[in-house]
């Protein structure tokens, strides 16, 4: 069954989302910053897309794309953000190869399984050759491990080695000391860099 993201934020339905950035994200720019263009997939309210937006001042430009219009509704946005309404299994042809990077923060999560290698596709595509992929994977949202529930579905560090694999260099992985409540020791980090 198909997602009715837009229904969804209509209707107020968003418990994913808790009103400020990944803490593990915040963690990260605390470190390292993310620069150039930036893509952020099913960005939502574009908490994600401030925090880095903030953290790299005029050294990035950001970029968050959601197919839910109303996700943007009444959103603030800095000086080097912007919003595009898109789907991310259809990219406009001017974001081919176009990123630096790209930050994944509970979209992955939100596709499913069958669509999850369409997803690894469009980051690629997305993507300049040598450019970045960070994410941060809600891997087990579910106790229940049937991969069929969601969204949001699980996923397994096998799957991610199994599917990045094919276009990506694994850079970090590690469990975030920081997660939101709920969330701790569900999620991975993990760094990529696009062959
Ligand atoms: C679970 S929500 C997470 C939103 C945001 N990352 C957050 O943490 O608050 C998943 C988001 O992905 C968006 N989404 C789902 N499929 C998408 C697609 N194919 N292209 C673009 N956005 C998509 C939904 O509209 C929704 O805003």
């Amino acid at each position: 069954m198909t997602t009715d993201w837009e229904a969804l934020y209509q209707t107020g339905e968003t418990q994913w989302d808790k009103g400020a950035a990944s803490p593990a994200l915040l963690a990260y720019l605390a470190e390292s910053l993310l620069t150039g263009r930036v893509l952020v997939p099913g960005c939502g309210r574009g908490h994600d897309v401030r925090a880095i937006g903030a953290a790299g001042a005029d050294e990035v430009e950001v970029i968050g794309l959601d197919l839910a219009p109303s996700a943007f509704a009444g959103v603030e946005l800095l000086p080097n953000t912007r919003f595009v309404m898109g789907d991310l299994f259809d990219l406009p042809s001017d974001f081919s190869a176009a990123f630096d990077a790209v930050f994944e923060h509970t979209c992955y999560c939100a596709i499913p399984r069958e669509r999850r290698d369409d997803y690894m596709y469009a980051v690629t595509q997305a993507l300049k050759p040598g450019g970045l992929l960070l994410a941060i994977f809600y891997l087990n949202p579910r106790d229940n491990p049937d991969p069929t529930l969601g969204p949001p579905f699980n996923a397994t560090l096998e799957e991610l080695d199994t599917r990045f694999a094919e276009h990506f260099t694994l850079l970090r992985s590690e469990v975030p000391t920081v997660a939101f409540p709920g969330r701790e020791e569900r999620e991975v980090l993990r760094l990529y860099q696009r062959f």
